[in-house]
């Protein structure tokens, strides 16, 4: 099941393409898939070939949130129980970057994994939201953490207050979008963003995305001091010798990943 629901392709530039794999429900988030979902983010984690995670959602829209068919049949109890958040907790652990690359709807839980990602590209047909009020319920994976975060108090109040969608080029304004692209463009560009950051030192990736972590969730005095550590820490990498000796020499770093 879970290979069918979720697709994992590692290239030899490093980039693990994950793909949703449930069209026909708009890639809803069953408990399946969210099991299969965690289970390929923890296994890349560890996988010394992924330098760079580009999840995506086959079909039309990248994903439609949690399954309220599979949600709303669960007793309450049962929820709680297993801790079910409708979303897919192991992408916010995962250490390594992740690029999203986001066509149609990305709703609810989908809105969720868009800003656990690291880097968003999203086709101009790309549309954003957190509708779970809409439902009868509000986020329950960090949308009412993240999204503040990114977009300020009042314009995420706007959004998970009355439920509206946003499209691509306003999620882009507000700062949840990096970058947005014409929709045949999208794989291409999506995949050339992984790229290019799956060319730099792994551990160095590692850093910077915990670094830039601490901004959103210590305050900045801690952030610093955290920064700081990380970035001595940096330099007492091999890549950090080729990559300044490399500069130095006007050639090509070749990181060797330690
Ligand atoms: N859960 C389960 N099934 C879903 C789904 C969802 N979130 N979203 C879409 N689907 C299914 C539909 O039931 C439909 O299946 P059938 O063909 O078997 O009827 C299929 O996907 C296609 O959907 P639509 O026919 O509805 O397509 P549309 O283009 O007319 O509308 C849509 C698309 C606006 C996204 C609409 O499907 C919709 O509003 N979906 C629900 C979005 C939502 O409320 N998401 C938040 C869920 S709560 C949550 O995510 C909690 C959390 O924070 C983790």
């Amino acid at each position: 099941m879970s290979e069918t629901l979720v697709t994992v392709q590692v290239d030899d530039d490093g980039v693990a393409e994950v793909t949703m794999n449930r069209a026909e429900a708009l890639n809803a988030l069953s408990p399946a898939l969210i099991d299969a979902l965690s289970d390929a983010f923890r296994a890349l984690d560890r996988t010394d070939g992924a330098r760079v995670i580009l999840l995506s959602g086959a079909g039309r829209h990248f994903c439609a949130g949690a399954d309220i068919g599979a949600m709303s049949a669960l007793p309450v109890a049962e929820l709680v129980r297993t801790a079910f958040t409708g979303c897919c907790h192991a992408l916010a652990a995962v250490g390594k970057p992740v690029v999203a690359a986001v066509q149609g709807y990305a709703l609810g839980g989908g809105c969720e994994l868009v800003e656990m990602c690291d880097i968003v590209v999203a086709a101009r047909d790309a549309v954003f939201g957190h509708p779970e009020v809409t439902v009868g319920t509000m986020p329950g994976a960090g949308g009412s953490q993240r999204l503040p975060r990114v977009l300020g108090k009042h314009k995420a109040m706007d959004l998970l207050l009355t439920g509206r969608r946003m499209d691509a080029v306003e999620a882009e304004r507000l700062g949840l979008v990096s970058r947005v692209v014409e929709p045949d463009r999208l794989m291409p560009e999506a995949r050339a963003v992984a790229g290019t950051v799956a060319a730099h030192p792994p551990a160095v990736l590692r850093m910077i995305k915990e670094s830039v972590a601490a901004a959103f969730e210590t305050n900045l005095r801690d952030g610093l001091v955290l920064e700081r550590g990380l970035f001595h820490r940096s330099l007492t990498l091999e890549d950090a010798r080729e990559g300044m000796m490399a500069f130095r020499e006007k050639r090509k770093p070749v990181f060797a990943g330690r």
